[in-house]
C-alpha cells in the first residue's frame, strides 16, 4: 500500500557508488517520493554525474527530472575525481551500458532547487550527499530558501571520527569547504550525517548479491557491479571491512535518517568549516554552548545543526535489505 504522505525529496548527488545505492533505496522506499535529482561534481565530473543519474533512473524504469549543477568548487582549484574509489565512470567501470533516451532538465541544479522550493513551500526535504556548491548557489539565487525547504539532511563532515581525505576532513566538505560553511550557517533545519556514523555501518557485498538474485534486473546487476568495485577499495584499506567484504554505507544513511531517525543518536551544536590551511575541510562543532568564546564566528547568531553521532548499524542493514528486496522494479 502506498504511504499516504511520503517525504518529498530533492536528491543532490555526485553518483558515485554509494550515491547510486542511496538513490535506489530512495526510489524503492514507499515513504520517499523523489521529485528530482540535482547533480554536482565530486566522485566524478558533473557531466558524468548527470549521465549516471539519468542512466540509473532510466534502467530502473523511473522517470525523475535530472539536472546538471556546479562543475568546480567555489574558491579552491578543482581536483581530479577519485577514480580508484568509484571507478573512472563513477559506477565501478561498467563494462557496457544500455542505450537510454533520457534527457536532462535544462535548468541548473540550483535553479531547479529554488523553483521546486518556491512551488511547494515548506514541503520539500533536500538530501545532499556530494560537495555543497548547488545548495550554496541556490542560497545566492533565493536567500529565503532556508524558510522554503522543510529540512536539509546532508552526508558530509565528521566530528570525532578521523577524516577520509585528511586526518580531519571528510570528502564532500573537503571538496568545497566554502560552500559547506555557507550551508552550515544558512539557518535551515539541518541534520549532518557524517563519518561518525557512516563508518559504523558496513554493507556486505553478499547483501547486494542477494538483492540482484532476487530481482534479476539490470538495475540491481549494475548496483552489484558498482558495489563490488567500491568494496575492493574499502576492504583494501580497512581490515575490519575486509573481514565482512563490504563497504561503508555513507550516502545511504542520509535517507535512512529521513525514514528511521530513531536509529540515530543526535548531538546539537553550531558548526563551522575550516576553509584554509592544514585543517581545511574540518567540520568544527561548538559542543559546549555555555561557553561564550571571545572570537567571532561562534556566537548565538550561528545556527544549530543536529549531528548524528551514533547509529544502530545492524538495523540500518536490515532497513536497506527490506527496502531493496521489495517489489520496486518493473
Ligand atoms: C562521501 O564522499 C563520496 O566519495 C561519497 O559518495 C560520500 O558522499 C563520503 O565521504
Ligand atoms: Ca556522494
Amino acid at each position: 500500500m502506498p504511504t499516504p504522505h511520503p517525504h518529498k525529496v530533492i536528491y543532490d548527488t555526485d553518483p558515485g557508488v554509494d550515491d547510486a545505492m542511496a538513490l535506489y533505496f530512495a526510489l524503492a522506499h514507499p515513504a520517499i517520493d523523489v521529485l528530482g535529482i540535482t547533480t554536482t561534481f565530486g566522485n566524478v565530473t558533473v557531466e558524468q554525474a548527470a549521465i549516471n543519474a539519468l542512466y540509473l533512473t532510466s534502467i530502473a524504469g523511473k522517470n525523475v527530472p535530472v539536472t546538471q549543477g556546479v562543475a568546480t568548487p567555489w574558491c579552491k582549484p578543482a581536483e581530479a575525481p577519485p577514480a580508484h574509489i568509484h571507478g573512472a565512470d563513477g559506477l565501478g567501470n561498467l563494462p557496457v551500458r544500455l542505450p537510454s533516451k533520457a534527457q536532462l532538465d535544462p535548468r541548473s541544479s540550483a535553479q531547479f532547487i529554488v523553483d521546486m522550493a518556491c512551488a511547494q513551500p515548506g514541503e520539500i526535504t533536500l538530501v545532499a550527499v556530494g560537495p555543497l556548491g548547488n545548495l550554496s548557489l541556490a542560497l545566492k539565487l533565493e536567500p529565503k530558501l532556508p524558510q522554503l525547504l522543510r529540512q536539509v539532511i546532508l552526508m558530509g563532515g565528521t566530528i570525532l571520527e578521523s577524516g577520509n581525505v585528511s586526518p580531519v576532513a571528510e570528502a564532500n566538505v573537503w571538496n568545497d569547504p566554502h560552500a559547506a560553511d555557507q550551508v552550515f550557517t544558512a539557518g535551515w533545519k539541518l541534520t549532518m550525517v557524517g563519518l561518525d556514523v557512516t563508518h559504523r555501518v558496513i554493507l556486505p557485498v553478499a547483501l547486494f548479491k542477494k538483492i540482484a538474485a532476487q530481482h534479476q534486473h539490470v538495475a540491481t546487476d549494475t548496483l552489484l557491479h558498482a558495489v563490488e568495485f567500491y568494496a575492493q577499495h574499502y576492504s583494501g584499506l580497512y581490515p575490519h571491512v575486509a573481514e565482512i567484504h563490504g563497504c561503508f554505507a555513507h550516502d545511504l544513511l542520509a535517507f535512512i535518517f529521513l525514514v528511521n531517525p530513531e536509529l540515530f543518536t543526535l548531538e546539537h551544536g553550531r558548526i563551522r568549516v575550516a576553509t584554509e590551511g592544514l585543517a581545511q575541510g574540518q567540520t568544527i562543532m561548538k559542543r559546549k554552548d555555555f561557553i561564550d568564546y571571545p572570537h567571532a564566528g561562534w556566537g548565538q547568531e550561528q545556527p544549530v545543526t543536529q549531528v548524528c553521532m551514533q547509529v544502530q548499524a545492524q538495523a540500518c542493514n536490515a532497513v536497506l535489505e527490506n527496502t531493496l528486496m521489495g517489489s520496486w522494479l518493473k
